[in-house]
């Protein structure tokens, strides 16, 4: 069944700390889970990127919740289109981030370490996969 994609990558406007991050999983799973969301949400060098996937009016929804979400900002719209089927299996956000928070979130239920998060990636379509393997890769910093 077709459905609608968005990708977005944003800047955090607060301190990102395992407590955030996990009040951030559990919004996510309740919600998405109702509104019948899958996608894949990453935490690298200081910047989120997420896709969200869903009919268009659940999408729409979502992503005007998180414009209003003041945590954080700078809110860039990388890719929003119509695709034959989800990239992520239905009504899973994953959640991936490549630092020490990890082991604790491991519990959360929809994390995936950093380098599945990347297998995962590289198994969905170009275009999709690169934009997050291009943020994952991205040896600024190193
Ligand atoms: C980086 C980031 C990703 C988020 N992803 C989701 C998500 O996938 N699903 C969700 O329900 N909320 C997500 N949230 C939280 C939403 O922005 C929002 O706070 C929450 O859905 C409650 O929305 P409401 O204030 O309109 O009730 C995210 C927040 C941030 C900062």
């Amino acid at each position: 069944m077709s459905c609608y994609q968005l990708i977005y990558s944003s800047r955090p406007k607060v301190e990102v700390t395992e407590s955030l991050v996990s009040e951030i999983l559990s919004q996510a799973i309740s919600r998405n889970n109702s509104l019948h969301i899958s996608g894949l949400l990453i935490y690298f060098h200081g910047m989120f990127m997420q896709l969200i996937e869903g009919d268009k009016t659940a999408v729409d929804e979502l992503f005007n919740s998180i414009q209003l979400d003041q945590r954080h900002g700078d809110i860039s719209v990388l890719l929003q289109k119509r695709s034959e089927q989800r990239c992520m299996p239905t009504w899973l956000m994953g959640f991936s981030m490549d630092n020490e928070f990890s082991n604790q979130l491991e519990k959360q239920g929809s994390y995936i370490p950093f380098e599945e998060a990347k297998e995962i990636c590289s198994l969905m379509p170009i275009e999709v996969g690169k934009l997050f393997l291009d943020f994952m890769n991205d040896a600024r910093g190193r």
